[in-house]
């Protein structure tokens, strides 16, 4: 017998990444990926994965762990059970939010979400900062200090009371951005014309959780991503827009792309699988179905899976927002709370994997490349995680998810492993399951056991990337005939 050359052998399977489909072993030594070819030597643990797909662990850019939401509700999830969730579901990165409400010091934020996760995590995992407070401190002293240590990109949002910032805010952000080379990512509706909307529908007695979706008129989404893009575009900074949920939305992200201005965009599996129908239930039961934007009509969907293969979308992540559904979460007002009463928010970090290869790789909507490049390399690419993370290669991270393509789930409250106790996607049948998934060269779930330990996650340091570097399109110098001056920056 010879002596082993791998600590790990994944062998005989179909290994997929954004770009190739083909069969080769994978050979891991420590955390990395060391070989791929066939035939490889032999591991002192060998896989055996002749009927899986091997494909990179997702990557989900976009998930509320351990959080106070706008509404000052605490969300279900700990570091630990929502990574646990994640590695059930076949994803092995995580960027969740480090959030600032008006009044904290954001350093003091980070180092808390920074402790918490260290503690928890057992996927590796980055913070997006949430900048609810931009004051000249955290503009000039915390924002800086806090990118060159790695948290290159900033969350902002046009909308919700308590987190919101205004234009000229939101131009001092982008600022900060800029001269920081971070990406900032947006939560873009018309706050304007939802509260608008929102006092007329409850003065009526329109209070059920249907009217939610109501409330955020379509315009809002198209409204805010016009004026947000003309900011950023004012300023040459690169942005992304963060839950796409309507035709017009995306129409007006086309539009800017083709103009040359800096926009990546992403979706969620709530705006591909669900409509506003799904509000529509008995009672407060609609609550489950309730984030922000919501979930709009078929012919969205449409829409926005064209975006997704014109790659005007580039990315599909969860907005893992958990509240269970008792008095702790969505029925924290009570029983019967209005819809402006309730948390909004969905889990989803453990079927957006399996909601999607069903629809993409089973039903054939995009094919497994581009499956691969939504859930995994283009979100790594865009955050700056790349090639470490989102693909399979000599020298990356050994973070797999090996897919048995013919295994049928059906979704059900009781098989998720967060804290929330539903899920919105309960009762639907997907193919397609990942049954192994490994964190760097470590077995963290195989055929339904945990074996990730929480604390075993890594934290991963980001400097801006190609993604958040302007684009070079601002005149030099102040001239009454153009936008903008580099010279006022
Ligand atoms: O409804 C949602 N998406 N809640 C989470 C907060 C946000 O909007 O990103
Ligand atoms: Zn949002
Ligand atoms: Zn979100």
């Amino acid at each position: 017998m010879s002596e082993p050359l791998f600590d790990l052998v994944v062998r005989g399977g179909t290994v997929a990444t954004a770009s190739d489909v083909f069969r080769s072993d994978v050979g891991i030594t420590g955390d990395r990926i060391t070989a791929l070819g066939t035939d490889l030597g032999p591991g002192r643990k060998e896989i055996e994965a002749r009927d899986r797909l091997v494909l990179p662990g997702g990557v989900d850019t976009h998930a509320h762990i351990e959080q106070l939401s706008a509404a000052g509700i605490m969300n279900a999830d700990t570091f630990e059970s929502a990574t646990r969730a994640a590695a059930f579901g076949g994803t092995t990165t995580v960027i969740s939010f480090a959030a600032q409400h008006v009044g904290m010091c954001l350093t003091r934020v980070v180092e808390e979400y920074h402790a918490l996760a260290r503690q928890g995590a057992l996927i590796d995992y980055a913070f997006h900062m949430i900048v609810a407070d931009p004051t000249v401190e955290a503009i000039e002293e915390d924002i800086p200090a806090l990118v060159a240590a790695g948290h290159s990109s900033i969350k902002v949002f046009m909308t919700y009371d308590r987190l919101k910032v205004d234009d000229e805010k939101l131009l001092d952000v982008l600022l900060a951005a800029r001269r920081t080379q971070a990406l900032v990512c947006v939560h873009a509706e018309n706050h304007g014309i939802i509260a608008w909307m929102v006092k007329r529908l409850l003065a009526k007695g329109y209070t059920a959780p249907k009217y939610h979706a109501v409330s955020h008129a379509r315009i809002s989404e198209a409204e805010a991503f016009t004026r947000l893009i003309g900011m950023a575009e004012l300023l040459d900074q690169p942005i992304m827009i963060f839950h796409v949920s309507t035709r017009e939305g995306a129409a007006v992200i086309r539009e800017a792309r083709g103009r040359g201005v800096k926009v990546f965009a992403e979706t969620c599996p709530q705006y591909l699988f669900m409509t506003a129908a799904d509000l529509d239930k008995p009672g407060s039961e609609g609550a489950k179905w309730m984030c922000s934007p919501p979930p709009r009509t078929t012919d969205d969907q449409e829409a926005l899976w064209r975006a997704l293969a014109l790659g005007d979308l580039q990315t599909i992540s969860s907005d893992h927002a958990p509240y269970r559904y008792d008095e702790s979460g969505k029925l924290m007002a009570g029983p019967s709370p209005t819809f402006k009463q309730i948390a909004n928010g969905l889990p989803g970090l453990e079927t957006r994997l399996p909601l999607l290869f069903d629809a993409m790789v089973s039903k054939g909507r995009l094919g497994l490349e581009k499956f691969v490049e939504v859930t995994a390399t283009a979100p790594a690419r865009i955050y700056n995680l790349h090639p470490r993370k989102g693909s399979i290669a000599i020298g990356t991270d050994a973070d797999l998810a090996l897919w048995d393509p013919d295994r049928e789930v059906t979704l059900a409250d009781e098989m998720t492993h967060d804290r929330v106790s539903y899920t919105p996607f309960a009762g639907r049948r997907v193919r397609g399951w990942p049954v192994t998934v490994l964190s760097r060269g470590r077995v963290i779930v195989d055929d339904g056991k945990l074996y990730g330990e929480p604390g075993s996650g890594q934290f991963l340091a980001r400097s801006g990337g190609e993604a958040a570097r302007p684009a070079g399109r601002l005149v030099a110098e102040m001239d009454p005939t153009r936008n903008f001056g580099a010279d006022l920056l």
